[in-house]
């Protein structure tokens, strides 16, 4: 049986259970120095003045970094987004959150302050404590400006974002105007999404170390490569002057795919200081200058026929963006490719803040947008009085609606059959506020899942060594997501050995280069390179038998050869065979190396590559307090082939408990007077927590995809928190009757309504 597919555990699991998994802030260097950061406290203006003499004469203080005498950067070219000799290269083709561009960091090169919380100072000491009683006594005046704030006047002048490749601001089909007239049914309505913030356990952090005119940061990112590439052309320096290295991630969801101003400040800031640093963000400080999922507000039209066949939808989103730089919550995407609507018009726009730059955020855009979609999917169903299964069966899609070309494969069908029989939705009883359990009110609500197969090239190499064990390597990551374990998976397959003989090597930019990780493309980029690169050394191997006098296989044809369980065996005549180590002692000892570059043929124009899947749901509301439980999920997924069915099961399952905090928790909660969040911390940042959640089943339909790539995988990373808030709010409208378009759903909301 082929290990691919097993649910074996997390091969880093012992390392992190035990506390020896070595996180950024980790590293352990000799001469290392604390950097703490100071923010602006006003939204925009200008720093007329900052007392840094009066702090550096305070125990242990060794640099204060300011802007006034920050190194003098070289000017970004092409507002900041591509530009320096070798990072433009990859970053020609911005293709959404694939690979990020890089917004315009806060680098201390003027005294502008473009919103709260932006980065003024670096405080550099010998110890943590010093540096941050220095920072926080550094006096700071600043010439304040008026601030836009408010996002509804900021909507009145809303911008057309830059068009980006795959994801253009205007698109359309037919005639939405006569299909709107033409319809039996419409709905018309606007849903609202809060800004949320990403709460990994481990906060942004990077230490870095200069030997001469080389750096090293030790930086918890999701994008290694891109790391390297923003510090090289922020600081004007060569990309192979500088190697960054992340071995483990604790969470990143979307926030570490973007290298943020503080990976750059610590180089600088070391280069001052003349020692390494260490800086790392504090839990507040995760609020403002690394990201953030923006507002959005989402109007849709549908009309349909009097069977529920779609004659029109409109998606028009205008979601709130920065000064600094732009950033886009692509909500539209998920309805361009939902449903087979005869005619269909969308459009982004962006309402400009004085906030920090905002970023992809699990799912971004397909999980804010498949809330206002299956929520108003969900309100045509009661118009049409149809079951809201009943009504997505009328608009399957049978091919993408956006490209007109056929999907890759599509299981969402079965995923509404699967979903639903295990669910027990045919006992569901169609009247809002017909169900009860108690003195509750019981709701029963669904939704569609969905989120493009993304792939990047990806490279990798694999070596075998004369003791018989294989070290992979590729220069990707493993966000707690299980990368180190599927890799293993995929490289053991290919080789014909056991897990516990391969060493997989992931987060270091001399490592084969891997795109960022994120999109949920990690496992179908790096996949595939490993495999082959573990197939390029398994040949390379067998070549070297076949060539060895002193070997039983001397003489063989390649293809008579196969490798299983460490040997290399004759298939004509398996009696004849070779142990792979004694191979490569045989060579000298030379450890044989397969290497593999591996992206994505044509097939992306032939067929549209999307991963589907259904959310069932129920929720008990209280009709007095207005609070929400959701005492059960299930969530049923067409995500191609499985490589582990433990992690993907975790990665689904994580996903759908990030939905229930979308739908009824998560909200950063800013004072627009002055644009700071306030309640930048774990305590006043909801999230779920294990008594907030219920049963949660997971099913994954048996899916072939022959097309998508070589080993038929579609990432799970972020598939899970789609359409979970709309189907938690299609449940609280069916057990309650109010129907609640702003998230999340707190019990305030519920007692109004
Ligand atoms: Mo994900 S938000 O693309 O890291």
């Amino acid at each position: 049986m082929s290990v691919i597919g097993q649910g074996i555990d997390r091969l880093d699991g012992r390392l992190k259970v035990t506390g020896q998994a070595t996180y950024s802030a980790e590293h352990k260097l000799p001469r290392l120095a604390y950097g703490v950061m100071v923010l602006s406290t006003v939204p925009k203006g200008r720093i007329t003045a900052i007392d840094s003499a009066s702090i550096q004469r305070m125990p242990g203080v060794m640099v204060v970094m300011t802007h006034q005498n920050a190194p003098r950067l070289p000017k970004p070219k092409a507002e900041g987004k591509t530009g320096g000799k070798d990072g433009g290269k990859e970053q020609s083709k911005p293709d959404n959150k694939q690979q990020p561009p890089n917004p315009k960091l806060s680098l201390l090169q003027d005294a502008r302050v473009d919103y709260n919380a932006q980065p003024i100072a670096v405080v550099v000491a010998d110890t943590f404590e010093h540096a941050r009683d220095a920072a926080r006594r550094l006096q700071v005046r600043y010439a304040a400006a008026p601030a836009q704030l408010d996002f509804q006047q900021a909507k009145l002048r809303p911008r057309r974002p830059e068009p980006q490749p795959e994801r253009p601001p205007d698109t359309g089909r037919g005639n939405v105007m006569r299909g709107l007239q033409n319809a039996a049914t419409r709905v018309d309505v606007t849903f609202t999404t809060p800004m949320e913030n990403h709460n990994p356990l481990e906060p942004h952090a990077t230490i870095a170390a200069w030997e001469g005119d080389t750096l090293t940061l030790y930086d918890s990112t999701q994008n290694v490569s891109g790391a390297r590439r923003t510090a090289a052309q922020s600081l004007g320096i060569d990309p192979d002057k500088v190697r960054v290295i992340c071995p483990f991630v604790g969470g990143g969801f979307g926030s570490k795919g973007t290298t943020w101003s503080h990976v750059v400040l610590a180089a600088m800031a070391s280069r001052m200081a003349g020692v390494p640093v260490k800086l790392v963000l504090e839990r507040t400080q995760m609020y403002g200058p690394v990201g953030a999922r923006p507002l959005t507000e989402q109007h849709l039209q549908l009309g349909a026929s009097r069977e529920g066949k779609l004659l029109a939808v409109t998606h028009d989103t205008i979601s709130s963006t920065s000064f600094v730089d732009d950033f886009v919550e692509p909500c539209t995407a998920v309805t361009r490719k939902a449903y087979a609507s005869d005619s269909l018009q969308t459009s982004q726009r962006l309402a400009t803040l004085n906030v920090g730059v905002p970023t992809y955020m699990r799912a971004p855009g397909e999980s804010s947008g498949s809330f206002a979609l299956e929520s108003a999917m969900d309100e045509l169903a009661y118009a049409l009085k149809m079951d809201p299964v009943a009504l997505r069966l009328v608009n399957y899609a049978e091919k993408d609606p956006e490209k007109d070309i056929p999907w890759s494969s599509k299981s969402l069908r079965e995923c509404y059959r699967a979903g639903a029989e295990r669910f027990g939705w045919a006992r569901r009883k169609p009247e809002p506020g017909s169900m009860r359990a108690g003195d509750k009110l019981v709701g029963w609500g669904m939704a569609t899942a969905s989120y493009p197969a993304n792939r990047k090239g990806a490279k990798a190499s694999a070596r075998i060594d004369a003791d018989g064990t294989v070290l992979v390597r590729s220069g990707t990551h493993d966000l707690g997501t299980g990368t180190y374990t599927v890799m293993t998976q995929i490289a053991a397959d290919a080789l014909g050995l056991p897990v516990s003989r391969i060493r997989f090597e992931l987060g270091d930019t001399t490592f084969p280069e891997a795109p960022v990780s994120g999109g949920s493309q990690t496992v179908a980029s790096v996949g595939p390179a490993v495999y082959q690169a573990a197939l390029a050394a398994r040949d390379k191997l067998i070549a070297t038998a076949l060539g060895d006098s002193g070997s039983a296989l001397h003489g063989l044809n390649a293809d008579d050869v196969d490798a299983a369980d460490g040997w290399l065996v004759a298939k004509s005549d398996p009696k004849r065979r070779d142990s792979m180590a004694a191979v490569v002692s045989r060579n000298g000892g030379k450890p044989i190396v397969g290497e593999a570059s591996a992206e994505q043929g044509d097939e992306k124009n032939r067929y549209a590559m999307q991963a589907f899947g259904a959310v069932f749901v129920e929720v008990h509301v209280d009709p007095e307090l207005g609070t929400v439980r959701v005492p059960r999920i299930v969530g049923s997924y067409g995500v191609g082939r499985v490589i582990n069915r433990k992690t993907t099961h975790s990665q689904l399952m994580g996903g759908i408990v990030w939905g229930i905090g979308m739908g009824l928790m998560e909200k950063t909660e800013m004072d627009w007077r002055v644009g700071r969040a306030v309640n930048a911390n774990l305590a006043d940042y909801h999230v779920p927590v294990n008594a907030d959640i219920g049963d949660i089943e997971i099913i994954v339909v048996d899916e072939q995809d022959q097309h998508i790539n070589e080993l038929g995988t579609k990432g799970v990373g972020e598939i899970g928190i789609t359409g979970v808030a709309a189907a938690i709010a299609n449940a609280i409208y069916h057990a309650t009757g109010k129907r609640i378009r702003d998230l999340p759903i707190t019990p305030d909301k519920l007692i109004d309504a």
